[in-house]
């Protein structure tokens, strides 16, 4: 028992200091993964997600992604997650959005119409929150998290979207010894290990996209596999 406890104190402690090194570069506006760009593989592969118009997409570790304007000028709706109050406010100010800020008993959630961006820890989310969401969009939010919180992720996903939910899924696979995360490589077996009890999963894209990687060019990485997964809730 008192070797479980301290297991569970290191492990909390570890999520403790990510989540502060997470505020601070927001704080410090190190930024590096913010595009200002919509993701073309979002453009690309939306369709596996099937959504209506007026449908609900759940952006986790969203921070101030424009993926989630192109997803409100779709027509749809957008639920986020991030920990930093800065990303949640820069979203709307940059966007041009009006906003209010609603507080609940975990979290500040700035929101308007079509979007809120629930302030708060990821794991804090419960399923009443994301009863009418049929579709989640995970770009550099799974691999944001370092290895030992990856499955608790796709754990808590499992446990908070409704069945027959739908996910995008965009990660990263490279030599992990060649340079350090955060992003951190995800291969295709650890996203098999991590979903496949759960969700049906297909793999529509993998290309090594060194070339356009400069940060892993510089490093001396051999190589960078981009992936595009659609998952399924079944
Ligand atoms: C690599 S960034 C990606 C942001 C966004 N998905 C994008 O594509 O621009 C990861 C984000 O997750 C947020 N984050 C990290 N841990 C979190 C947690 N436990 N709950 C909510 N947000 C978290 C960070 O503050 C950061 O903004």
């Amino acid at each position: 028992m008192l070797f479980l406890a301290k297991i569970t104190a290191i492990v909390n402690y570890q999520v403790f200091v990510q989540m502060t090194d997470w505020i601070s570069r927001w704080k410090d506006g190190k930024i590096g993964w913010h595009r200002n760009q919509v993701n073309t593989k979002l453009v690309d592969f939306i369709q596996c997600l099937k959504l209506n118009p007026g449908d609900s997409v759940f952006v986790p570790l969203c921070g101030k992604s424009v993926d989630m304007l192109y997803l409100l000028e779709q027509g749809f709706k957008v639920i986020g997650v991030e920990l930093s109050p800065i990303a949640a406010e820069q979203f709307f100010t940059q966007s041009k959005i009006e906003y209010s800020i609603v507080k609940s008993s975990k979290f500040d959630i700035y929101t308007n119409d079509d979007i809120s961006i629930y302030v708060g820890d990821y794991f804090d989310l419960d399923s009443s929150i994301l009863s009418l969401v049929t579709a989640v969009y995970d770009r550099a939010a799974l691999i944001a998290l370092e290895i030992d919180l990856r499955q608790k992720y796709a754990q808590h996903l499992y446990s908070i979207i409704p069945t027959d939910c739908r996910v995008l899924l965009l990660t990263l696979n490279y030599p992990q010894s060649q340079m350090s995360g955060p992003p951190y490589a995800l291969s295709k077996d650890e996203v098999e290990l991590l979903f496949n009890k759960r969700f049906e999963y297909q793999q529509l894209f993998c290309i090594n996209d060194i070339e356009n990687e400069p940060k892993f060019l510089r490093a001396g990485v051999d190589f960078v596999e981009k992936a595009v997964y659609c998952l399924h809730k079944k």
